[in-house]
């Protein structure tokens, strides 16, 4: 089997999620950390049995490195990738693929034309509830989709924002609770209906004001073209982190997600589809646990040149729909960038 020489970027807390996801495959071997922060980079190195560099150009001209994991601050992804794309390099960047959308289609546009693929962790959409969600969705086993709510109520405290200083801010993060925690239920709606129609949202700080710019708290009323409609509501605001409730509509029956089992909902009675395994797959359950999973199939499909299926297009869907989201909350236009989104 080819082995992949890999490298991350970004040496921070999602990181090692990576490193080890890369450690736990024969197909893959982390060749370099690369951190701004010198000592971050060294510690990670150690850590993992790998190189550690400060610059990620350093990358560029490096044969033996295959596939980057980009792990670093938001407004980052994109011109890394770009750079990385253009000397023909695998490009896996966590969520959300850019701050923007023009810096999104920019790498698009380098991914097309490059010999490397580009890749978005949207790690959800390996959860088994999503995949037989899909499935019921695709087969119409349960007759045609009607509507779908997502909910999302989690915890970001104050420290939170402390610890890296590029979050809660409209630059570099991008937004707030919709760009960075909710993205994955927004991607997973946005998957499950299909082609956007309308987006009609709202955002607010609710208990962080003061501490971010950005919103804490958000909801919207999505559209669809097949005439399926989601509502969403999201907050970090709440003082746990609950586990993400789903409940998929269809015209013969519910499916539900709570506390990360699947039910089905049918002729008055509930079963039990599926409840979380003891996998030893890593990852805080309120992330999801796909991580790995992903990061094995992107891998897969790089080595056996097979286009893999969450690239930059998928990564767009989700970003104009947060877009969507914020252009149509009327917040103050001068504060953020995403009035420039196409309005609906
Ligand atoms: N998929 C998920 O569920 C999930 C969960 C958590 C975080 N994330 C994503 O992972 C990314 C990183 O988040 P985090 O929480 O690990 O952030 P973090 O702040 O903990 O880590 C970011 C790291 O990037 C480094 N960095 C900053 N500028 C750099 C540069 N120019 N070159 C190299 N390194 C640089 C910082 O020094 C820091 O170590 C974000 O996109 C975030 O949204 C995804």
């Amino acid at each position: 089997m080819t082995i992949l020489g890999a490298a991350i970027i970004g040496c921070g807390a999602i990181a090692p999620l990576h490193a080890k996801a890369i450690a736990a495959q024969s197909g893959g071997q982390l060749l370099a950390a690369v951190d701004i922060d010198v000592a971050k980079a060294a510690v990670f190195g150690e850590e993992y049995g790998c190189g550690a560099l400060t610059d990620y150009k350093e990358l560029l001209n490096r044969s033996d490195i295959d596939i980057v994991h980009l792990c670093t601050p938001h407004d980052l992804h994109a011109q890394m990738a770009v750079d990385l794309l253009q000397a023909g390099k695998h490009v896996l960047t966590e969520k959300p693929m850019a701050v923007d959308l023009p810096s999104a289609q920019r790498m698009l546009k380098a991914a097309e034309h490059s010999k490397g693929q580009l890749g978005i962790v949207f790690q959800n959409r390996y959860n088994e509830p999503s995949i037989k969600i899909k499935e019921t969705i695709e087969s119409g086993v349960l007759g045609p989709l009607v509507c779908m709510k997502g909910v999302v109520t989690w915890y970001r405290s104050p420290e939170y924002y402390k610890e890296s200083n590029w979050r809660g801010k409209w630059t570099s993060e991008g937004g707030g609770v919709l760009i960075n925690q909710t993205i994955h239920t927004l991607d997973l709606l946005q998957w499950f209906g299909g082609e956007i129609s309308s987006v009609q949202g709202s955002v607010s700080t609710d208990v962080l004001d003061g501490v971010i710019e950005v919103e804490d708290t958000a909801h919207a009323c999505i559209n669809f073209r097949n005439k399926v409609r989601g509502l969403f509501y999201g907050s970090n605001a709440y003082l746990v982190n609950s586990p993400v409730e789903l409940e998929i509509v269809f015209e013969q029956g519910t499916l539900l997600l709570r506390r990360d089992c699947l039910y089905l909902w049918k002729d008055g009675r509930e079963t039990l589809l599926s409840e979380p395994g003891v996998s030893g797959i890593q990852g805080k359950s309120y992330w999801g646990t796909g991580h790995q999973r992903l990061i094995h199939d992107f891998y897969d499909h790089v080595r056996e040149g097979r286009p893999f299926w969450i690239d930059g297009s998928e990564g767009l869907k989700t970003l104009e729909l947060i877009a969507g989201i914020y252009s149509s909350s009327g917040i103050e236009k001068k504060t953020h960038p995403w009035q420039t989104a196409p309005s609906n």
